[in-house]
């Protein structure tokens, strides 16, 4: 299947490893012009070199914490005078803190606020104009499973993500008529430095080693494993795609179907 996805511009945001990066990996094999971004120069540094090493293309790379509106109007901005008009945005973030109700103070719930809704909200604003210009437009929201079946320990992602999934399906009714889709696309158990970092924090209390956290996470989902990045990037690209153009106002899970309800 092609996915015509040649010479678009495309921002995944949050992007210097795991599911954002081998979403960005996934669009440089399309042909698209791909534009990373994270917190941290080195890191950027470091997958940006990776990258071309394997694909012989080097993404556009600019450092931006994403909680931060000025880093985000620079990094938009930037990316428009290098690469075009954004077309496609994939709004992903790091994860929010974990913890319990009784753990969170107002300062993690107001991070948690400007990492997960408010960074979807302003790049998607930025981003808006030039869209609605071409008359074409991509916005996907990388969120969680957590939004079907909420995580004991993960209130702030939760809540927050629960927040982008409202936010997306109202916009969604009000920007179709320009041709722009906006999905939702829903992680299970996924491999990367996140999970592994949950992972520790669940062996900590529970007096197990992580690897046994981890296995008994895989053992928990139908598919018995967990996922790689890559598999939330083929939805990802999929979603962004000509043959997508129908679907919007979506939240589709890459969860080895551990979800459990049937909608
Ligand atoms: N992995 C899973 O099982 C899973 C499941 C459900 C949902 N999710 C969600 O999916 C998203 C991606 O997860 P992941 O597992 O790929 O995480 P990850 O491997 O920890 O990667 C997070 C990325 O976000 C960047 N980042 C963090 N804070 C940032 C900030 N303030 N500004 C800019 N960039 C920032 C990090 O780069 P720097 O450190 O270089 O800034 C890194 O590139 C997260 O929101 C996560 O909660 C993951």
């Amino acid at each position: 299947m092609k996915f015509n996805l040649k010479n678009k511009t495309v921002l995944v945001t949050a992007s210097s490893s795991g599911i954002g990066r081998a979403t960005a990996e996934l669009f440089i094999k399309e042909g698209a012009k791909v534009a990373i971004c994270s917190r941290n120069k080195e890191n950027l540094l470091k997958t940006a070199a990776e990258i071309k090493a394997a694909l012989n293309i080097e993404p556009m790379w600019v450092v931006c914490d994403i909680n931060k509106l000025p880093d985000i109007e620079n990094t938009v901005k930037v990316v428009k005078d290098s690469l075009g008009d954004i077309d496609v945005l994939v709004n992903n973030c790091g994860g929010p803190a974990a913890g319990y109700f009784e753990d969170m103070k107002d300062e993690d719930w107001e991070y948690g606020f400007n990492q997960v809704l408010m960074s979807a909200v302003r790049f998607t604003r930025l981003v808006l104009p030039g869209m609605k210009a071409k008359n074409w437009g991509r916005i996907i929201n990388i969120t969680s499973v957590s939004v079907k079946q909420p995580i004991d320990n993960l209130l702030l992602s939760n809540v927050f993500r629960s927040a982008v999934t409202a936010f997306a399906k109202t916009i969604s009714s009000q920007i179709g008529k320009y041709n722009i889709t906006v999905n939702n696309v829903g992680p299970g158990f996924t491999l990367t430095s996140r999970l592994y970092d949950l992972a520790v924090i669940k062996a900590k209390q529970s007096g197990e080693s992580h690897e046994h956290v981890l296995a008994s996470m895989a053992n928990d989902v139908p598919m018995k494993r967990l996922a790689r990045p890559d598999e939330i990037a083929s939805l990802i690209v999929y979603l962004a795609s000509e043959q997508a153009g129908f679907i919007t106002g979506s939240t589709i899970m890459v969860d080895g179907g551990i979800v459990k309800s049937t909608y």
